[in-house]
């Protein structure tokens, strides 16, 4: 069973195809033209809270003809303790598809282990894919004047800041060696990159494009884009002062551009905290382009759901 747990869950090619995809689903959207999920029921099991994942999944699957149930942990009987394999296994019976936000990688990974449906990340602690298959589609739009291929992101400087070691970051290191892009890291040494990202590279042959430097005035060197996160991630709230004092430096502002490209673009996958790191003013100017990212999740996910339809593979 086709799963899409993390960047390079899909091969070369159907990476390609999903993207074409993705833009001719945006480009078409007025029209209503495809309904890959016609008749299905996609189950959404949200363990946290999320905005943007959610709505864009469930009208995307309104929209390709599917049914999307919305299911938590407390209103099932995950929350009283029902083993993730015998749930795993229930919902196979139901549904022909599952999209899961969650805290451990791994406990995505046991529910792909017995599911016999698709299993779709919807952000874990580790990894959020479906974000960046919908930022790199942004990053296209914006570079490549029409040109759709993933050729146009080859070459390219990202910088992210702050928290390096989260799970967009984890995200970016692996977009970037597998779509050619560098990843510049700027952030405190204490949340550095951590090892399972680069056994991850390593484990599927992947060479790292990725460096890391602490000097927030050096990050953005020559970038073509610079992007941020929060500073306390889900789940990571008691470690709030902490995090906000260590990352302090590394707020993203108007003075990180100067040693950036001229036409360098600031994306943020929301929500976003000015003040803390991003600052108002980068956020209102024209380099801003995180509400293009956040209406391609839509595009995207349509495209990437499309893939793994029961029916299409
Ligand atoms: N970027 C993102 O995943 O947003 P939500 O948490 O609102 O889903």
């Amino acid at each position: 069973m086709r799963n899409f747990l993390q960047e390079n869950d899909f091969q070369k090619e159907e990476v390609v195809q999903i993207f074409a995809n993705a833009f001719d689903l945006k480009n078409t959207r007025a029209q209503r033209p495809t309904k890959d999920l016609a008749g299905q029921s996609w189950g959404m099991l949200f363990y946290k809270q999320s905005t943007r994942t959610r709505v864009s999944f469930e009208v995307g699957i309104r929209e390709l003809g599917g049914n999307p149930l919305i299911l938590d942990q407390s209103s099932t009987q995950i929350g009283r303790g029902e083993s993730i394999e015998d749930t795993a296994k229930v919902l196979s019976r139901f549904l022909d598809g599952l999209i899961i936000r969650t805290h451990g990688h791994e406990l995505i990974e046991e529910f792909a282990r017995h599911t016999s449906i698709p299993v779709v990340n919807a952000l874990t602690d580790f990894l959020h894919p479906c974000q960046i298959y919908a930022d790199c589609m942004t990053l296209l739009e914006k570079w490549s004047e029409g040109n759709t291929s993933l050729e146009g992101l080859k070459g390219k400087k990202l910088a992210f800041f702050g928290d390096t070691s989260c799970n967009m970051a984890n995200s970016w290191i692996l977009a970037g060696a597998l779509f050619g892009l560098e990843i510049s890291l700027c952030g405190p040494e204490s949340f550095k990159p951590g090892k399972e990202i680069q056994q991850l590279l390593q484990d599927n042959n992947l060479s790292p494009t990725w460096n890391f430097n602490p000097d927030p005035d050096a990050g953005a060197l020559g970038a073509d884009a610079v992007y941020t996160d929060v500073w306390v991630s889900m789940g990571c709230e008691e470690e709030s002062q902490g995090r906000l004092q260590a990352m302090q430096p590394y707020q993203v502002k108007d003075s990180t551009f100067e040693s950036a490209r001229q036409d360098c673009l600031f994306m943020h996958c929301m929500p976003a905290h000015p003040g803390e790191e991003v600052s108002q003013s980068v956020l209102d100017s024209q380099r801003a382009i995180l509400f293009d990212q956040a209406e391609n999740r839509l595009h995207m996910q349509k495209a990437i759901l499309s893939a793994l339809s029961p029916h299409n593979s």
